[in-house]
């Protein structure tokens, strides 16, 4: 197993290493520059502005905008400390608003599917819009990650720090209750990206909030995420239908090729899926209390990242839709399997399975969600040679 060595640690090499990286970059926690600041971003076309909130720490820099509470940008330093963004997307709102499979976006209110498109709560029929299959997934038609946020910057003593809110209506998107929600982005001293997601209802109603981040560690323009390692603390999945419903059932993921327990490349198993289109699309359930929940080390710009939630599940995803049709970031158009999401969430139709931890929110109750993605290098050149 490879290690995780924290940008602090190659700063502190850097004092003994002159000329790797850039000294200045790469201070220690409390040096850089932590800042955030707002830009225009342009106008839905309904006129509502969106802003661009650039959020960094001296080391890792993060971009949000209140359009779909999307991370837009995100730059990490790899091995040689060179910083590069890592996630899918566009360079401009209009590629947002031109249709995409949720690069980066905050999804809710119900991410994942539910099957039906329908449930029962308190003796009560919900019908929701039917928009995969029979079936509902990610909030519907306009879901958490097509409306515009509140931005406000709540900086504190554990970084820079962007807190969006948005209150979904009684009835949106068929689901029952206003729900007011906040998702905060924080770029911490300790070199993670943390996303905070707080909600509350005055009706019951089903809550599942995630972010749905295409992460390619080489950089996005850069081919297949198949040479990345993968290692998932989870010795267990939630086996689906054809349609990806749950069947209810939580299988072993020993002897199949969902099994990440020991760190293996994407694409080591990645044919013997039977899925159409070929990937992984599964919903994994971490393995209690384990920390981090997820890592994943790339062996070309040496990246690790690793993910830590308060989450009993996560959707690896490793973009098998993608198909070269949608033009992100420089023009490139992204081809299948260019990226991975980790989409750290309770088990998809959790509203139809009372084995499933419930997504029920309560009036008087507090819905909160906190996922880590933490960064730093396999290695550093000049010191593993020492
Ligand atoms: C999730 C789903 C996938 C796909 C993507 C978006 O990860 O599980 O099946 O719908 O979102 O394309």
């Amino acid at each position: 197993m490879h290690r995780f060595v924290p940008f602090i640690a190659v700063a502190a090499s850097l004092l003994v290493l002159p000329g790797l990286g850039d000294p200045a970059r790469a201070a220690g926690p409390a040096d850089g520059p932590r800042r955030v600041s707002r830009m225009d971003f342009g106008k839905t076309p309904g006129g509502t502005p969106v802003e661009l909130y650039t959020l960094s720490n001296g080391r890792i820099t993060a971009k949000v905008m209140t359009y779909g509470a999307i991370l837009t940008e995100l730059d990490v330093p790899d091995r040689n400390g060179k910083p590069g963004d890592v996630v899918l997307g566009f360079d401009s709102l209009e590629g947002y608003l031109a249709g995409h499979p949720y690069f980066g976006a905050t999804v809710g209110r119900v991410a994942n599917r539910i099957g039906g498109a329908k449930f029962s709560l308190d003796g009560k029929d919900y019908q929701l819009a039917v928009n995969n299959g029979p079936n509902t997934l990610h909030g519907g038609n306009k879901g958490f990650d097509k409306v515009v946020w509140k931005a406000e910057d709540v900086s504190g003593p554990a970084g820079p720090a962007v807190k969006f809110t948005y209150r979904s209506p009684d009835g949106e998107e068929g689901y029952p209750g206003n729900l007011d929600v906040a998702v905060t982005y924080t770029v911490t001293d300790q070199d993670e990206l943390k996303i905070d997601y707080k909600a509350t209802t005055d009706k019951a109603t089903p809550v599942v909030l995630t972010n749905h981040s295409y992460f390619n560690l080489a950089g996005p323009a850069s081919g297949t995420i198949l040479d990345h390692e993968v290692t998932l603390a989870a010795s267990k999945y939630t086996p689906g239908d054809a349609g990806m419903i749950p069947t209810g059932a939580i299988e072993s993921v020993k002897g199949t090729p969902l099994d990440f327990t020991t760190p293996t490349p994407i694409g080591a198993r990645i044919k013997e899926i039977k899925a159409d289109p070929v990937g992984y699309d599964h919903n994994f359930v971490i393995d209690p209390g384990a920390r981090p929940a997820a890592r994943v080390r790339d062996p070309r710009s040496g990246r690790v990242m690793e993910v830590s939630t308060t989450e009993p599940g996560v959707q690896f995803y490793t973009g098998n839709f993608l198909d070269g049709k949608v033009k992100g970031k420089g023009g490139v158009a992204y081809q299948q399997h260019q990226a991975f999401c980790l989409e750290t969430q309770h088990f998809p139709d959790s509203v139809h399975h009372a084995n499933f931890p419930s997504t029920i929110l309560r009036p008087g109750q507090t819905y909160t969600q906190t996922t880590i993605y933490k960064f730093g290098v396999d290695s550093v050149p000049g010191l593993d040679r020492r």
